[in-house]
């Protein structure tokens, strides 16, 4: 496992382009083996997470290249429908190619995924839904075995909550379904956006409405296309908060203010300056942050829970009290331990994490316990005083591309090991 030794107090300014949304890239990615030939895939990040489901293409009998952020698959020659246990366990979320092989191939066969440090991460909507479509799917010692046996009919389905996977595997499996599929209280994250832009552009039929519903009518075929995918909005919300905290002057190239709408007021309560520039977002930070008061995650368009965490690390840094409340995952707050460990002062009871604000924090050694949250640690590092050595720190390769490299660009001191 690799670590960070970080020097803090510098102040952070310049301009960074914001990378491939990680979360768009993957389903996209999945999506490509339901398409006949060849897909390129632009602005892809290059991430360990990215890495892992291009295996998982070429396990399927795919031809991947990669140039760069440009990934071409060609699924002509798909010679497997099922994914070994030891893939699934690299990534939870290669439970996306469920959806995706049900259409390429009328069958799949995939390990339950593994909870992660976020909780047990179930997939019941999954395949509750999958089971409502038609499709049989069964249980036996770990694995999920799902076969079409007539054609999948389209019908209608509420999911009890707006879950994104769920949400992806549906519309994955919907796609060649016999007439229309309509998914309300679907997720609508800008990430499924994406990935129905991605669709169409293969030949699908897929329209998404504004409150949470997903209509698909079903196609007979799918055609690989090229797609660029969308920036991400979590990486840009952690560099928001990177520069917040050093009080500093970044410009992110590539942020869409439309994708931050429940991030980018929590900095304005913060006394942060917003400004967009074209396809630029300004963040600048003020002499002294003020505590955003309460920030509760919910699904888009609202707070998301995957910017809680370093958004937390920029409330120890602020003045006053923030209240968060974590509603979407069970236990999302591994890095709490840690920014304690850095002086910061936070109570937690439950799903509710008390923040005291304008907190000074010292360097010392600290350990990552996920993706998020590693990147909360190094927000609180880069305000520290002194040296920071955060161990584990492979886990923010699965989420951040060069994210030392960005950090110096702009004037840090991060060192990886
Ligand atoms: C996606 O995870 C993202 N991952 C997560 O990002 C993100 O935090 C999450 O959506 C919420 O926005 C990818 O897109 C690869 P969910 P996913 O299904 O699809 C419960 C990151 O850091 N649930 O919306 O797994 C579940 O337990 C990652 O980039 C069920 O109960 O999220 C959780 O509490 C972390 N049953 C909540 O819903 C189900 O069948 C949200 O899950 C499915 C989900």
């Amino acid at each position: 496992m690799s670590k960070l030794v970080i020097e803090g107090l510098r102040p952070l300014c310049g301009e960074i382009n914001v990378q491939g949304a990680k979360n768009s890239a993957l389903p996209i990615l999945a999506a490509s083996v339901a398409a006949r030939g060849e897909s390129v895939i632009h602005n892809c990040p290059r991430l360990s997470d990215i890495d892992v489901t291009i295996k998982i293409l070429r396990y399927l009998g795919c031809k991947v290249t990669r140039e760069g952020n440009t990934v071409t698959v060609d699924s002509t020659d798909i010679i497997r429908d099922d994914i070994p246990l030891e893939l699934m366990r690299e990534m939870r979320s290669s439970i996306i190619f469920l959806g995706a092989l049900i259409s390429a191939a009328g069958h799949a066969r995939v390990s339950f995924p593994g909870g992660c440090d976020l909780g047990p991460r179930p997939i019941d909507i999954h395949l509750k839904a999958l089971r409502k479509m038609g499709i049989t799917v069964n249980e036996h010692r770990g694995f999920i075995d799902c076969t079409i046996n007539k054609n999948i009919k389209g019908c209608k389905l509420a999911l009890e909550f707006p879950s994104v996977g769920a949400t992806e595997n549906i519309i994955l499996t919907a796609v060649k379904a016999q007439g229309r599929t309509i998914i309300t209280n679907a997720a609508a994250e800008p990430e499924i956006i994406d990935l129905c832009d991605f669709l169409n552009s293969c030949g699908a039929k897929i329209t998404t409405g504004d409150s949470g519903t997903v209509i698909i009518d079903g196609v007979s075929t799918l055609n690989g296309c090229s797609h660029c995918i969308i920036p991400d909005r979590i990486a840009a919300a952690t560099y928001m908060c990177a520069g917040a905290v050093c009080g500093g002057d970044i410009v992110l190239n590539g942020g869409i203010p439309s994708h931050l709408s429940a991030v980018i007021p929590v900095f304005e309560e913060c006394g942060c300056i917003i400004m967009q520039e074209q396809s630029k977002l300004r963040v600048i930070a003020p002499d002294r942050l003020k505590a955003p008061k309460f920030i509760r995650t919910m699904p888009y368009p609202g707070f998301p829970t995957d910017a809680q965490p370093p958004v937390m690390a920029l409330a120890t840094q602020c003045d006053g009290t923030t209240v968060f409340v974590e509603n979407i995952f069970e236990s999302r707050y591994n890095h709490i331990s840690e920014l304690i460990r850095l002086g910061a002062k936070i109570k937690l009871e439950g799903r509710v994490a008390v923040v005291e604000g304008n907190t000074s924090l010292y360097g010392t050694n600290i350990h990552a316990f996920d993706l998020r949250g590693a990147a909360a640690l190094v927000t609180a590092a880069l305000c520290a005083e002194g040296k920071t050595v955060i161990y584990d720190t492979d886990y923010l390769e699965r989420g951040y591309e060069d994210f030392d490299v960005v950090l110096n660009s702009l004037g840090a001191s991060v060192k990886k090991i």
